[in-house]
């Protein structure tokens, strides 16, 4: 489906952007490993997290809708069923990466997962070689793409530096890592902490020591069961992020997003703004505080003139999913912006490294890829065009915002891939625009 984004008037009330993605996984993963039946309200309705419990209910769990609130009635954490056919993840990494720490210990019990087009691009040679050194056995498609295939054995506690800064390995090795005596990842650059905020507030020891120049090390181990009375699921930070680019880009626009999850670990989009100049409000968190609960606010927005500036690597994992709106952002900027250390765009839904530099080029941006990030000359704005998605989610929604702040709008191809993870987007804007 194609769909246009005309430039836009200014944008203006009160929103709530859909619920976040990376803790709905969760809370349906931790549901179906769950002995007690877990609430979830404000479950992500996206294509997504659909994939989600799909797959848990294939793994034995019982999936209610009541009114607003889901039901989980999950299998207990030895008792996944082996299903018959592959589990399909559909179009989700994360589904893709945590799943996989909870098979590892079904001892006796197989699973195969496979995914589209792009899941099957993407390593899960990452989640492998730690479980293996478990004791899990493993096989992948060519050593390191779905589909996969997860024996599941008994498991013995690891010490697992991380070689890549990712929150979706370090929640495979710690959900691994809740049937060994002692299990702990370390990461010399913090990512979120979703997983294991979720892992203590269901009872799991969780030890997180250390602090945010040195790095976070996060122990678990010897869990008989988790207990998960409620989730209650905050707005998604990288979704409003969208919105919150376009209230900063288009004149005199003024937004504020309700009941947005704030967790530090997940709002370095907001301070990389801030640095830029523009104006956003929220009562983020204090760095480093590890507590069960997920702290949210509402975020509120204004069109401000922005100035270029350098993301390093530290900073990139705290914002991995924005960094293609910090090149759309750079393109309005005044000065150059520059965002360095992020090689790991390059296995995402696509490669975004050369889905944002094409995809922005195109639209008459001053844009260069560098191995590891990209390079914007700010022009002052963007002329517009037309912007294929390629099946990715979150270029399809930068297409979109790009096309409210352009001189001539712009088309965007593909524009059904936002289902992933923003079903509603172009409805939220016409909404606000109105
Ligand atoms: C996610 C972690 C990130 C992010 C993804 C969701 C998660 O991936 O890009 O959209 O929910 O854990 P990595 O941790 O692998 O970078």
């Amino acid at each position: 489906m194609n769909l246009r984004f005309e430039p836009s008037g200014p944008l203006r009330g009160t929103i709530r952007v859909p619920s976040d993605k990376s803790i709905s996984h969760r809370a349906a993963i931790l549901g179906a490993m769950a002995s007690e039946p877990v609430r979830v309200r404000n479950y992500l309705d996206a294509a997504d997290t659909r994939s989600t419990l799909t797959a848990i209910q294939r793994l034995g769990a019982i999936v209610e809708e009541r009114g607003e609130e889901l039901v989980i009635r999950g299998c207990g954490l030895r008792d996944a069923l082996s299903p018959t056919n592959p589990i399909d993840v559909g179009n989700a990494g994360t589904l893709m990466r945590l799943l996989p720490g909870w098979l590892s210990f079904q001892q006796g019990r197989s699973f195969m997962l496979d995914g589209d087009a792009s899941i099957r691009r993407r390593p899960v040679d990452r989640i492998a070689e730690p479980l293996r050194r478990m004791g899990a056995v493993i096989e992948a498609r060519e050593g390191r793409y779905p589909p996969f295939t997860v024996h599941g054995a008994a498991l013995g506690g690891i010490t697992y530096e991380l070689p890549v800064a990712s929150a979706q390995v370090k929640s495979c090795v710690l959900l691994a890592g809740l049937v060994t005596d002692s299990t702990t990842v370390i990461e010399p650059v913090p990512s979120r902490d979703h997983t294991e905020r979720m892992l203590a507030a269901a009872g799991a020891p969780v030890l997180r020591e250390g602090s945010l120049d040195t790095g976070y090390r996060t122990t678990v181990g010897n869990t008989d069961e988790l207990e998960l009375d409620m989730v209650d699921v905050p707005g998604d930070l990288s979704s409003a992020a969208f919105l919150i680019a376009a209230g900063v880009l288009v004149p005199d626009s003024r937004l504020v997003l309700e009941g947005v999850g704030i967790n530090w670990t997940r709002t370095g989009f907001l301070r990389i703004l801030e640095r830029m100049g523009a104006i956003v409000l929220s009562d983020a968190e204090p760095p480093g505080e590890f507590a069960p609960h997920e702290p949210v606010a509402d975020v509120d927005v204004r069109n401000a003139p922005i100035e270029g500036t350098t993301v390093e690597a530290d900073e990139v994992p705290l914002a991995i999913d924005e960094l293609p709106l910090v090149a759309l952002l750079g393109c309005f900027a005044d000065g150059e912006t520059l965002v360095r250390g992020a090689q790991e765009l390059r296995v995402k839904e696509s490669d975004r490294i050369a889905s944002v530099v094409d995809g922005l080029r195109g639209l008459g941006a001053r844009i260069e890829a560098l191995p590891d990030g990209f390079a914007v000359t700010g022009t002052g704005g963007l002329r517009g065009g037309v912007l294929d998605a390629g099946g990715d989610h979150r270029l399809a929604l930068l297409g979109a915002v790009a096309g409210l702040a352009s001189e001539q709008g712009v088309e965007v191809v593909g524009m059904e891939a936002a289902d992933v993870s923003y079903p509603g987007f172009a409805g939220d804007v016409s909404r606000l625009a109105a």
